[in-house]
């Protein structure tokens, strides 16, 4: 091991009450990111599997390896043959009143009510079953939150994940291909990214106590939800809209307001990432084919010009450029989803398959021993022992 590595292991006392924020806990066989080239699936970089269906990319992060044309189809009918979920299985679900909580809420209930359907000791058969079941949990979500009673169509996993969760919502033609280009490559992009971000940690952590698969994933939906994390990419949209121009100008103007008033610059920077995020990069390419003309998308091309040359004169800023919450919303806003409350829910759904995938390896490792329990060292604020 060379100086380098080695110093990646010393735990200095300026690295506590930091958020574990680069402190190498683990080993992660999915994913890795890269600071400037970021997140490689299997290895493979990001930006080369925007376009492969989410089913072989399921593949790929349980398997690490991209599918063949055979395995694909077995992934395929894999999935379809578990999506029936089975009855009941979203009785508590179903008792939530319409309407209210936020929708991450109801997709961590909804997760933890599958749990009723839980297998036999058998954490991989939880998870394709999860996985298989997500297109409906979601549909139902959108639907019953929403006010709209069931689902429009029944379940027609013939259709693919994504497909399916569309046709279940009742999108006819041209908007279902829309929804269905958007948010194919939105699960894509979104399903694993390393082992360290809070959502797959807080779910690993857990599962590493032998919860089930089930409180395990609804665990790291309840860490996804807050605003620092995935519930940044709704932030993002409101943000986007508020700017309201794409005159390079006007955006720079009232980005500097914004900076002066102390306000958040949604869609920059990374915890990581050092330069543009790759994932980023793919979803301006597709707001280029799908919708260029939006007004929002065109506001979202000038911030992408304008805001890195803004941050970037604060020194103390290591990397102002666009992370994957700038453009992500727009595309979903265009592709017919109009409430930004929504689009966490999305994210959450691509990170069920990575963190399943990544809590299945930590389950199979050590000779299939598992994981051991995580239980990281906190340091005493003060040690002197007091008495009554
Ligand atoms: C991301 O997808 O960018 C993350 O979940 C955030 C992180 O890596 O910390």
């Amino acid at each position: 091991m060379s100086e380098d590595e080695k110093s990646l292991f010393e735990v200095l006392p300026s690295h506590l009450d930091t958020g574990l924020r680069g402190i190498p806990v683990g080993t992660c066989g999915t994913s890795f990111v890269d600071p400037v080239d970021g997140v490689h699936y299997a290895g493979y970089p990001i930006s080369d599997l925007a376009d492969f269906d989410p089913e072989d990319i399921v593949h790929l992060l349980f398997n690490k390896s991209l599918p063949t044309a055979e395995e694909s189809a077995a992934m395929k009918q894999n999935l379809a043959s578990r999506s029936v979920i089975p009855e009941g299985a979203l009785d508590l679900f179903e008792s939530i009143g319409e309407g209210q909580g936020h929708p991450m809420d109801w997709l961590s209930i909804g997760i933890m009510a599958l749990g009723r359907a839980e297998a036999d000791d058998d954490i991989l058969e939880d998870g394709m079953n999860l996985i298989a079941w997500m297109p409906e949990l979601m549909a139902r979500l959108f639907m019953k939150r929403g006010g709209r009673g069931d689902i429009a169509r029944p379940s027609n996993p013939s259709l693919g994940m994504v497909g399916n969760f569309v046709s279940m919502l009742g999108m006819e033609s041209d908007d279902a291909h829309r929804a269905e280009r958007v948010l194919k490559s939105f699960l894509v992009l979104h399903m694993d990214h390393g082992g360290g971000n809070l959502s797959t940690f807080a779910g690993k952590a857990v599962a590493s106590g032998r919860a089930s698969l089930f409180s395990s994933i609804a665990s790291a939906m309840n860490a996804l939800s807050g605003p620092l994390h995935g519930r940044a990419n709704q932030s993002c949209l409101e943000f986007v809209q508020k700017v309201g121009t794409s005159d390079s100008n006007e955006v720079e103007a009232f980005v500097r307001a914004e900076l002066a008033a102390k306000r958040p610059i949604f869609g920059f920077g990374h915890a990581v990432l050092r330069a543009e995020d790759p994932r980023a990069t793919v979803q301006m390419s597709i707001g280029e084919e799908v919708c260029p003309d939006d007004p929002l998308f065109s506001t979202v091309r000038t911030l992408r010009e304008v805001v890195p040359r803004v941050l970037g004169e604060n020194k103390r800023i290591s990397n102002p450029n666009a992370n994957v919450d700038l453009v992500s919303g727009t595309l979903l806003y265009n592709a017919g989803f109009m409430k930004p409350s929504y689009y966490t829910t999305f994210f959450g759904w691509a990170r069920v398959i990575g963190i399943t995938a990544q809590i299945v390896d930590e389950r199979n490792s050590r000779g299939g021993k598992g994981v051991p329990i995580y239980r990281p060292k906190y340091i005493a604020k003060d040690r002197t022992v007091r008495r009554v």
